[in-house]
């Protein structure tokens, strides 16, 4: 496994894949590798000659009150990771390899941002939009994947290689979860142990909306509500949001049907946790 630190030497070493007729397979993550991203590992692994790992925290999709600096990074932890999920490649590049200067061109999206995280995180997805089309050029993969913990990450990101010809396909993957159903996040670091055991009910209220939709609940209001009232009930969290969505649309629906995501954002002290259960109407 080698640690490529710069853009051109990456370019340069994917071309020569390429031109090989090898297959890439492409991680992008900001490290802190758990068993979400090992998931991603092994499913390019199990598809590709050749796996790429990116490593970046990304200071564009932060905003400016949000924990870019004290996002949790150890790459030694992460090398082993990676060496063991038999990365070929880890690209980790420094800030300043990425941005050496002002951007004089950002991507921006321009739909699905104004609901969920779009909405919550306002300019959230364009630096998300803007690294990956830095990252998809600088190792030119044949497939990227995605966990659909971010699900709306997903759905922009198709956008994203959709609108602008990205010849590259995109892979999702199912979420990765503790034994208590708590999706795996490098932020789960931060909950104290009381938030952590509070934690598990998050997934436990996404499962009681899942059950009232299959037992023939299809007005969305009321699933909402009882899936706030489960959090409300069984956490200390603040409610960001409890919402439903088309998938991968992100449209509002007035009765549920068809695929929908039904997602929701807790802010616990240190931490804002995010997940969701899509479904089959
Ligand atoms: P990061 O949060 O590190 O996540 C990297 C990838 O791992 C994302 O595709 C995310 O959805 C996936 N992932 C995280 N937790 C998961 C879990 N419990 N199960 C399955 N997959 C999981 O998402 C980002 O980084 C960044 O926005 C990035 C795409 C790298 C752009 O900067």
């Amino acid at each position: 496994m080698n640690i490529i630190t710069s853009a051109k030497e990456m370019q340069s070493l994917v071309s020569e894949i390429r031109t090989s007729g090898k297959s890439i397979g492409f991680v992008p993550t900001m490290g802190y590798l758990h068993e979400g991203h090992q998931k991603l590992l092994n499913e390019a692994r199990s598809h590709h000659d050749i796996v790429v790992l990116s490593i970046f925290v990304n200071p564009l999709q932060f905003g400016p009150n949000e924990d870019f600096d004290r996002y949790p990074r150890d790459i030694e932890r992460d090398e082993k990771i990676a060496k063991e999920a038999g990365v070929d490649y880890i690209f980790y590049p420094t800030v300043q390899e990425m941005y050496p200067n002002d951007m004089s061109v950002k991507v921006m999206v321009t739909d699905r941002t104004d609901v969920l995280c779009g909405k919550s995180r306002p300019g959230h997805f364009d630096g998300v939009a803007t690294v990956l089309t830095k990252l998809f050029h600088i190792v030119m993969p044949h497939k990227a994947y995605f966990g659909l913990k971010d699900a709306q990450q997903v759905a922009v990101v198709e956008g994203l290689v959709r609108d602008f010809n990205f010849p590259l396909e995109i892979v999702p993957v199912e979420t990765v979860r503790e034994e208590d159903g708590l999706a795996k996040s490098s932020r789960n670091v931060y909950l104290s142990e009381k938030e952590r055991f509070e934690a598990k009910e998050l997934y436990q209220s996404l499962l009681k909306g899942k059950e009232l939709i299959e037992n023939g609940e299809h007005n969305p209001a009321k699933v909402m509500e009882a899936v706030r009232k489960h959090i409300q009930e069984h956490t200390s969290g603040e409610i960001d949001y409890v919402e439903i969505y088309s998938y991968p649309e992100l449209k509002k629906l007035e009765e549920l049907k068809g695929k929908i995501i039904l997602a929701i954002a807790v802010k616990f002290t240190k931490a804002r946790l995010i997940d969701n259960v899509i479904i089959n109407v």
